[in-house]
């Protein structure tokens, strides 16, 4: 696998290339899921999975969330009779840490901005136990169409669609809470040796960022029009680039003083490994995951 001269540049400065490519190159993303608690224990859900060969793993970070492998080393858990009856949704053990830090419960109106394939709108409707008012938003029909298949598989009944762009996003209702899961580079979807990986590596370049930084501003300056008083936005993106990450909330901030950025975010169970204390940013070595970011601001 090739690293051109200017990604290991930018990378070295940004965490330890050496473990960096040592994990990129080594295997696979961990496998993960996160039972539907909207109508399954966990007890079945796994239960159900070992009898078939799945060994299940806890992820340390969210209680309905699990490390799966299969003791002959298929991969392919979207295939089974217990993903058709919406026993558990796929997702990367990082991509479980939004949805958690939203503080939301069953009488909150969440915006979900960027919502397909689903993962954290259905994961936001476990945490609201399918009550409150949740709007998922995806202007790519296709994908809709998907992220509805998902949400009708798991039984979520608290859910609107809208279909715009979040950058130009309006709507009459304030939410108390706004998930922008952004479009971004995928810089961190880089895991495993699989054409996604090559390709990604084949064109990166240093600006690569450009476009997707300047639609995840806008996006964050429409979000904050549909935010109430003291509500909160949980943006994150599967990038690695500061850019699209840290710089780009750090920008936002000291351009709106009624803004927040919340210090030291935590979730229980995940332990910081990364420097950057006040956001969770994920690198692959970390977890033997893809990775990821995540930022939470709050309106004053
Ligand atoms: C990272 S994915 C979201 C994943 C999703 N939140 C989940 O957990 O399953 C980003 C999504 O944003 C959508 N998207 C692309 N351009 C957009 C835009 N201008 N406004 C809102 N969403 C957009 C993409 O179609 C894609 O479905």
């Amino acid at each position: 696998m090739k690293f051109k001269e200017k990604f290991i540049d930018k990378y070295s400065k940004l965490t330890d290339f050496e473990e960096y490519k040592e994990s990129v190159v080594r295997n696979f993303a961990r496998k993960s899921i996160r039972i539907n608690t909207l109508d399954y224990t966990i007890k079945e859900v796994k239960k159900s999975l070992e009898r078939d060969g799945w060994l299940l793993r806890q992820i340390p970070w969210c209680r309905t969330g699990f490390f799966i492998e299969h003791s002959t080393g298929r991969r392919d858990i979207g295939n089974t009779k217990q993903h058709k009856k919406g026993m558990f949704f796929s997702q990367g053990a990082p991509s479980m840490i939004p949805s958690l830090l939203m503080n939301i419960s069953g009488k909150a109106k969440v915006l979900d901005m960027c919502a397909a394939p689903g993962g954290k709108t259905h994961h936001l409707a476990c945490l609201m136990n399918n009550k409150g008012y949740l709007l998922a938003n995806e202007p790519n029909n296709f994908r809709k169409r998907i992220l509805k298949l998902n949400l009708e598989r798991c039984g979520v009944e608290n859910v609107a669609f809208d279909s715009q762009n979040g950058e130009d996003y309006t709507n009459n209702e304030k939410f108390d809470a706004i998930l922008i899961d952004a479009p971004c580079t995928g810089s961190g979807l880089i895991k495993g040796k699989i054409a996604r990986t090559k390709k990604l590596l084949r064109e990166w370049n240093p600006k690569i960022t450009t476009k997707y930084a300047k639609k995840q501003r806008w996006m964050l300056e429409a979000a904050i029009k549909h935010l109430r008083k003291h509500g909160r936005i949980v943006y994150s993106t599967c990038s690695m680039e500061p850019e699209e990450d840290e710089l780009l909330v750090d920008d936002f901030i000291k351009d709106h003083d009624d803004f927040k950025l919340l210090k030291n975010i935590r979730v229980e169970g995940y332990k910081v490994k990364s420097s950057l204390k006040d956001y969770i940013k994920i690198w692959p070595q970390y977890y033997d995951t893809n990775g990821f970011f995540v930022a939470v601001i709050e309106r004053k």
